[in-house]
């Protein structure tokens, strides 16, 4: 199931339209990825990467939308619409009903709630989908990743290397999680994605055949 596209104003006020990832956006990604500093890359990344290379481009954008969703953010505040972030999340081959997880949000509009509302988008996409926890490792220098994650009630293990394993369980019903302001846009997100999700296929319906 495709996400909808989602019209939204940052904390600032700032005008943005959230819309799954498509084939001709590579484009807008390559455009994001040079705004974001060598720190939020290597957040990102685990790596210094000077830019996307084409292979990664095309698995980031030619997606099935069940298995691997993506959802970007364009700031449609200007004459022209320039990309500011993008959440994805790609199914576990060993755990259907999970998924990994990565938002990224570039330099210039961090801060302002871009970050937990492409989240919370992503998650109720991976919901609809058949996927109950989104997984992450997140470097633990990574405080406001970290910050969002916790004010979901993640679970977060340390593992080697100054890295984070988190786990966040998803509900189809955004009333579930936890009364904090990073839970009141998942359920403002999830109301204007359709609501509760309803009808929850199992990840063996959504999965296409090979
Ligand atoms: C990590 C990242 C995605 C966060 O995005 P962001 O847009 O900066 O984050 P937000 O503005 O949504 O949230 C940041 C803070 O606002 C808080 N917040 C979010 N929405 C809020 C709201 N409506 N009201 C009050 N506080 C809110 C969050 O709890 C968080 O708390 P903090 O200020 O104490 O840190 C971004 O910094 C980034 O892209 N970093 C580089 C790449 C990266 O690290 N990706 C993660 C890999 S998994």
């Amino acid at each position: 199931m495709a996400s909808c596209s989602i019209e939204a104003e940052l904390r600032d006020g700032t005008a943005v339209l959230l819309r799954p990832v498509q084939p001709d956006d590579k484009h807008l990604l390559s455009v994001g990825m040079e705004h974001l500093s060598p720190q939020s890359r290597y957040f990102r990344f685990f790596r210094p990467l000077p830019e996307i290379p084409p292979n990664l481009l095309r698995q980031f954008t030619e997606i099935d939308h069940v298995n691997h969703e993506a959802i970007g953010a364009l700031d449609v505040s200007g004459a022209d619409p320039v990309p500011v972030g993008v959440a994805r999340y790609i199914r576990s081959p060993e755990e259907k009903a999970a998924a990994e997880v990565a938002v990224t949000v570039v330099d210039s509009h961090q801060g302002r709630g871009l970050g937990t509302l492409l989240l919370a988008a992503i998650a109720h996409a991976a919901v609809a989908n058949g996927i109950d926890q989104l997984e992450a490792v997140v470097l633990s220098g990574n405080t406001k990743m970290l910050q969002v994650f916790r004010e979901l009630a993640a679970t977060m293990t340390r593992r080697a290397a100054g890295e984070v394993q988190v786990r966040l369980p998803l509900h189809p019903n955004a009333s579930a999680y936890p009364q904090t302001p990073v839970g009141d846009v998942f359920r403002q997100t999830f109301a204007r994605s359709g609501g509760a999700v309803k009808s929850v296929q199992s990840p063996q319906q959504r999965l296409r055949p090979e």
